[in-house]
């Protein structure tokens, strides 16, 4: 008897989950599977609740959340926001904010060492950091002086995407949310997130990416395309999903819906 290939456990998976924040619902039902290694695109409309999505997983403290999402099979939405950091998530913020007062390599030593800690792994000294902060820098075009400066303040729009980045190398998740992190960065920085993301999926990192660009989701070899609207999952496809989305628009979602209903 031949079995077919058993398909690999998820390492984020979610189910019905419902936003609401303050009194408008975000997000209605909305529920897909990310496995390790594995790249699912989103993309929505301005508006569709793409951001609020990444950050309800990432626990924001004053949305209304229902449903459910797990990591590795833990509960993350009964976790506190730092335990989901610590179980291996990360969420690269659409505007990344200024943290001022707080040095940069400060800040990534730090939140570092937590998740090391969570992974039963030893801390790492500030020199062994530095090295490879360096490093990271450099790999990624963000000016080594930056990681002196506090976090993000007087960064131009791409060197926050590159800090971002270089959280992002440096933290190793198991899942990975960007958030249009391609916005701001110029062609050098969105060759480096590739390189970076192609790198880590091979190292088992699971990845949900926002972004509008089609040739970005090229490169980005997705697994799966998923369209977000009217609070939730509107299509799944494969990169033609994406191609149809970058020539037709977000509108003509609704009429394709509609004749695949009719089918
Ligand atoms: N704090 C908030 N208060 C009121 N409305 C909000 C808040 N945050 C998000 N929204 C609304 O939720 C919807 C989804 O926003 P968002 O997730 O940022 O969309 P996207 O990232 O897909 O462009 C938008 O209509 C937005 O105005
Ligand atoms: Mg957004």
């Amino acid at each position: 008897m031949t079995r077919s290939p058993q398909p690999r456990a998820p390492l984020l998976s979610v189910r019905e989950l419902r936003v609401e924040v303050g009194a408008t619902r975000v997000l209605r039902s909305v529920g897909f599977d990310v496995a390790a290694g594995e790249l699912v695109v989103l993309m929505g409309a301005n508006g569709s609740g793409k951001s609020t999505l990444g950050l309800a997983l990432a626990g924001h403290p004053r949305y209304q959340i229902s449903g459910q999402a797990q990591l590795a099979g833990q509960d993350l939405l009964a976790m506190p926001v730092e335990a989901r950091a610590r179980a291996g998530l990360f969420l690269s913020l659409q505007a990344p904010p200024d943290v001022p007062g707080v040095k940069n390599n400060l800040f990534i030593r730090t939140a570092l060492n937590a998740v090391r800690s969570a992974r039963g792994e030893p801390e790492i000294d500030a020199y062994d950091f530095l090295g490879q902060a360096k490093s990271g820098a450099r790999r990624l075009g963000l000016p080594e002086a930056m990681l002196g400066r506090p976090v993000n303040e007087g960064f131009s729009g791409g060197e926050r995407k590159r800090n971002e980045l270089l959280q992002l190398a440096l933290l190793k998740p198991r899942v990975a949310i960007l958030d249009e992190i391609d916005s701001g960065l110029d062609v050098d920085g969105v060759r480096a997130l590739v390189d970076l993301v192609r790198a880590m999926r091979a190292d088992g990192t699971a990845f949900v990416v926002v972004s509008h660009y089609l040739q970005l989701i090229e490169s980005l070899e997705p697994d799966r395309v998923l369209r977000l609207a009217d609070g939730c999952i509107a299509e799944t496809g494969g990169i033609e999903l994406a191609r149809t989305i970058a020539a037709q628009g977000y509108g003509a979602g609704r009429s394709r819906q509609g004749a695949a209903a009719q089918a």
